[in-house]
């Protein structure tokens, strides 16, 4: 097996001597690219975003902007990296001599001050400068127009959109095509986002001989089968599905990562260690995602990105989770698989699966199973999954209901923690609900079925008296806790909540 190595900013590099749980961030600053800075260490401040070139959506290469703190080094064995050094054009000797166009933006609109968090929105912001269908969003191809956030069209209608910021109508695309929600997981503590914004809203299109657009017109690194060890740990990355599922019958003790965004934060806020990690993002068995007859399939290493870009809003349900579940730095990695891996009450898509009867292929040494996710979970980060069993895929029935909700309350609109979550799918046929599926989540040990509400709805008018009847149901599931972030009584009081305001929606809408 060739040694493991990486390409950053074009100059390929050996990742020996880093010990296997390196991050990038740290291998990236060791060699002097201190540009990608450490926050949090734990995916929630975005100072350490760097672009990784990934198989793309629309074209063979997409930029992808991915939290560097998160992912081990030697998980982008044989991948390329570029970092906020390797945005600007060089000249001989190596010194930046032509600032790229998101730098020279942010720099003459002052969107920085202290420059801490700089680089990382630099790489995020490029990320979404480089993205394929921005132009179907954009306004003139120069980025000139409305964008100088001057003449009250960007942003001034006080509508809070990602971090404080967006657009006039609401939206949270700029006149450039630009989507704010490409920084939803970056943040910054003392220039204020309008600068920043308004830097995000002026840049243009990238030039034809712009190198990183031309370089989306190649394929990208294919993944490549990894093996590194160093003392008593190893960092793994199997070929195939057969390959991972025997290693793992090996080594059940193994700790299985896909984008790293959990694992990530052991390793760095809980100072855990692994003997063996394996990795099973780039598996192809896992990276699948197709409609069938009776249910979509979804690989359960897709990213929740190009699973968002790929259904490209035919699952409604899962389309309204997308934009709430942590930032787009998060969702560039980070898989349904993996947050169902983790098993924890509080992810946010579990309630929305459990809304729309998914069930769950897993795979190990000896074949396939499906297990319904309503009978997946059996206690506190506890599941049926056996060790030694990897999630494949995760099937979503068709046809899917029509009437459908996600409900996320927490503190902050975006890259938060839920305190509860609630996922309505409804079918409603003259009046009457036929059918009724809900999903909960932060109100037990585990995400949970709402059933005694789905009776109480199943077979009555869909009328304000049936919804206040199930709402009082609604606020008697589960077993919900006093913590730090909500009250019990104030988490059964936002279940009630959320199938009155479902039912205030649907009337509206029938009303309008
Ligand atoms: Fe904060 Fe990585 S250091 S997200
Ligand atoms: Fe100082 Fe953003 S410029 S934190």
């Amino acid at each position: 097996m060739v040694a493991a190595r990486i390409t950053v900013n074009g100059k390929e590099t050996p990742i020996s001597p880093a010990a296997p749980h390196t991050t990038v961030l740290d291998f990236l600053r060791e060699r002097g690219l201190t540009g990608t800075k450490e926050g949090c260490a734990e995916g929630e401040c975005g100072a350490c975003s760097v672009l990784v070139a990934r198989p793309g959506v629309h074209r063979p290469t997409d930029w992808v902007a991915v939290n560097a703190c998160l992912v081990p080094v030697a998980a982008l064995d044989g991948q390329e990296v570029v970092t906020s050094e390797g945005l600007a054009t060089v000249d001989a000797s190596g010194t930046p001599a032509v600032l790229h166009p998101v730098q020279e933006e942010m720099a003459v609109r002052g969107g920085s001050q202290c420059g801490y968090c700089t680089p990382g929105f630099i790489c995020s912001m490029a990320s979404e400068y480089y993205r394929p269908d921005r132009c179907a969003h954009a306004g003139p191809a120069d980025g000139s127009g409305d964008s100088d956030g001057t003449n009250g069209t960007n942003g001034t209608n006080g509508t809070n959109g990602t971090n404080g910021t967006n657009g006039s109508d609401g939206s949270e695309h700029g006149p450039n095509g630009f989507d704010l929600h490409a920084l939803s997981g970056n943040l910054c503590r003392c220039t204020g986002y309008r600068p920043i914004r308004d830097a995000a809203f002026a840049v243009g299109m990238p030039a034809e001989d712009d190198p990183l657009a031309r370089r989306r017109e190649q394929s990208a690194p294919p993944p490549v089968a990894t093996r590194y060890t160093q003392d008593d740990s190893a960092f793994l990355r199997p070929g195939t599905l057969a390959d991972a599922v025997r290693l793992l019958r090996e080594r059940p003790e193994a700790v299985v990562v896909a984008g790293s965004t959990d694992w990530g934060v052991e390793v760095n806020i809980r100072s855990r260690r692994a003997g063996c990690v394996v990795a099973v993002d780039r598996l192809p068995e896992l990276r699948t995602l197709h409609t069938g007859s009776d249910h979509i399939e979804i690989g359960a290493a897709q990213t929740l990105t190009e699973i968002e870009r790929r259904l490209d809003g035919a699952v409604p349900l899962l389309a309204e989770l997308f934009p709430q579940f942590a930032s787009r730095l998060i969702r560039n990695s980070a898989t349904l698989g993996g947050n169902l891996g983790t098993g924890s009450p509080i992810g946010d898509s579990p309630p929305v699966l459990l809304a729309l009867e998914a069930t769950l292929v897993l795979a190990d040494a000896d074949g396939e199973r499906e297990v319904p996710l309503s009978d997946y979970f059996t206690g506190y980060r506890q599941s049926v999954r056996r060790p030694g069993e990897l999630i494949r895929a995760v099937r979503v029935p068709l046809p899917l209901s029509p009437v459908t909700a996600f409900h996320k309350i927490a503190k902050r609109r975006f890259d938060d923690i839920s305190s509860v979550a609630v996922a309505f799918a409804l079918d409603i046929e003259d009046g009457t609900v036929r059918k009724a599926r809900i999903g909960l989540g932060g109100v037990a040990a585990t995400p949970v079925r709402a059933l005694a509400t789905e009776a109480a709805l199943e077979g009555r008018p869909w009328t304000a008296q049936t919804a206040e009847a199930a709402a009082r149901v609604l606020r008697t599931e589960g077993t919900p806790m006093d913590d730090h972030r909500a009250s019990a009584g104030y988490r059964s009081a936002m279940l009630g909540q959320s199938l009155l305001k479902l039912y205030a929606r649907t009337t509206e809408a029938v009303s309008s």
